[in-house]
């Protein structure tokens, strides 16, 4: 039995639980014989693909997976935490956590522009990373929660293949890719099977610099904060409204621009939070959604009543395109 690299033309799409069980099983099976009495190391994100990954190496080969958890400081409120709970807690991963937050903050500091911030969090991710898999001994596979969509893009020029490579020369090991011939709605319903939680299973588009690009401009710890409250706020209320996993995206941004509020009578100096949800299939286009005018009034006196530092909150209109999803 070897991996199979490339979808099968008359592979049927995974869409019950008995196909995702019967996936499952045949992956399992791949990785035991391909892994044999190895270990595999993983950079565990908490998002949906390299959930599914750890989730059958754990039902495969037990603590004979290494999961790596980096904590870039840029990830929404919960989400670490999150990763703990399901996978050490629950599942009984081997999880190495990595609080790298300073770190990169320190190396975001005063940075601005959001190609050179994107580099920034990419290449401090790939060293923190390389650092933790340096100090392992014995390893001798990587997992990759690389998914078919990802091999199209990169067969097409449409974008690199994120997954693909990064890692430093000395650090050279045989991938796995158990989730690699699945489309995303697969990927899903295998992680459901398995036993994952809906709210990583079905979780939205969440971008790699994460919160890193919805702070506009150079990233401050406060304002970095108002960004993360303010969007667990917002996704907390479309929870309620029964709006999460109906609308493709939606989150809040923190641009570094202040205006002018009036508090207790006095003059405030203050950041504005925009909220933006969009629909769309593949990103490539986006419409807005039309979120009910009473839990926007919701949303937002919740924000003025638990975020510091802002006196301001607006609903972005603007679909894509002429807009892009995020605003840098
Ligand atoms: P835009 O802003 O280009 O976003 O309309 C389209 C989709 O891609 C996500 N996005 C990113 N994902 N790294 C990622 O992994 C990035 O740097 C990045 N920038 C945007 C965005 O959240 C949306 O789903």
């Amino acid at each position: 039995m070897q991996q199979i690299l490339v979808r099968p033309e008359n592979m049927k799409r995974i869409d019950s639980p008995a196909l995702a069980q019967a996936y499952i099983d045949e992956q399992v099976a791949l990785i035991r014989e391909q892994v044999g009495d190895g270990k595999v190391l993983l950079a565990l994100s908490g998002g949906v693909d390299s959930s599914v990954v750890a989730a059958l190496l754990i039902k495969a080969i037990g603590d004979r997976l290494v999961a790596v958890h980096v904590n870039h400081g840029l990830l929404r409120k919960g989400e670490p935490e999150q990763v703990i709970e399901v996978f050490r807690n629950q599942m009984h991963a081997n999880l190495i956590y990595v609080d790298a937050t300073d770190r990169f903050l320190n190396k975001l500091a005063g940075v601005s522009d959001p190609e050179t911030k994107r580099k920034i969090i990419g290449k401090e991710f790939i060293e923190v990373f390389a650092e933790e898999a340096r100090k392992l001994e014995g390893i001798q596979f990587l997992a990759q929660g690389t998914i078919w969509p990802d091999i199209l893009e990169s067969e097409s020029g449409i974008k690199a293949h994120h997954n693909a490579g990064g890692l430093p020369e000395d650090l050279s090991f045989e991938l796995v890719e158990p989730v690699r011939i699945l489309f995303k709605d697969e990927v899903r319903m295998v992680g459901k099977e398995l036993g994952l939680p809906d709210g990583m299973v079905y979780r939205q588009p969440f971008p790699g610099p994460g919160l890193g690009v919805r702070c506009v401009g150079a990233i401050t710890r406060d304002r970095l904060e108002a960004v993360r409250e303010s969007d667990a706020i917002l996704r907390e209320e479309f929870a309620a409204a029964g709006l999460q996993g109906k609308v493709w995206q939606y989150f809040t941004v923190v641009p570094d621009m202040k205006s002018t509020g009036i508090k207790d009578g006095k003059r405030t100096d203050d950041w504005m939070v925009i909220l933006r949800a969009v629909n769309s299939v593949d990103a490539t286009s986006a419409t807005i959604e039309e979120v009910p005018y009473e839990l926007l009034l919701k949303i937002r006196d919740r924000i003025f009543r638990e975020v510091k530092g802002v006196n301001r909150v607006l609903y972005d209109l603007s679909c894509k395109p002429i807009a892009t999803i995020e605003y840098e």
